[in-house]
């Protein structure tokens, strides 16, 4: 048998990265935030002087991307995330970040027995045939909620109407895009954390997981 891949696709702040970071824990299995590609496409190309929309420089910026890229703080922030929205909607910027993560699920780094991809079209587009597919979500209120609270957190200042606001704006444009839209496959379980804590969320994937597998 090949590697074992966890596809968990979702809109943002719905607990995807903290639960996937967690199967992977769990489980054994190598993890990758697909997210993290598209926002480091976006930050270096506006780091560039360049438009997020701009299908030639970003897929330029898509190309050069090389793994030390993901470690940048910076790709957290909120201005990452709306320039990846962005990045995220140009055909030929996921076919450049494709190969990367098809050969992550692949050939799990450090000999890993297989892998978890979190992103918005993993199990439709990247990892089709993966045994395992969730699709994590949560109303919208709780989700940007969460992202308020993670943010003030780190100390960053922000007003959680405005989060709402652009976190309804992003589930839009990723929902609509005519390539690879935010939708679960018929053969995702959908798993709504809006009334799971972190544990509940864990046990419900691994109960899921372990079913499939
Ligand atoms: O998950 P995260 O918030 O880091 O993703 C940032 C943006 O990158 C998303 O809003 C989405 O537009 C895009 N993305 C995507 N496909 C993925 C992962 C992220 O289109 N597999």
């Amino acid at each position: 048998a090949g590697p074992l891949t966890v596809a968990i696709d979702g809109p943002a702040a719905a607990g995807k990265g903290t639960l996937a970071r967690a199967v992977a824990a769990r489980l054994g299995l190598a993890y990758l935030d697909t997210g993290l590609l598209y926002r480091a496409t976006g930050l270096a190309v506006r780091r560039a002087g360049g438009s997020p929309d701009d299908p030639a420089a970003t897929e330029q910026a898509a190309r050069a991307l090389s793994p030390d890229d993901l470690n940048d703080p910076a790709l957290r922030g909120e201005a990452a995330g709306d320039a990846a929205s962005r990045v995220a909607a140009i055909p030929a910027v996921r076919a450049a970040l494709l190969e990367f993560q098809r050969a992550f699920a692949a050939q799990p780094p450090d000999g890993a027995r297989g892998a978890v991809l979190d992103g918005r079209d993993i199990g439709s587009v990247v990892c089709p045939e993966a045994p395992v597919k969730l699709f994590v979500t949560a109303r919208v209120e709780t989700r940007a909620r969460r992202r308020f609270l993670e943010l003030r957190e780190r100390g960053t200042e922000v007003i959680e109407s405005r989060i709402l606001r652009d976190m309804e704006e992003r589930d839009a444009r990723d929902r609509s895009r005519s390539v690879a839209p935010l939708v679960p496959v018929a053969d995702a379980v959908v798993l709504d954390t809006s009334d799971l804590d972190r544990d509940g969320a864990l046990s419900a994937a691994l109960a899921l997981t372990g079913a499939r597998v």
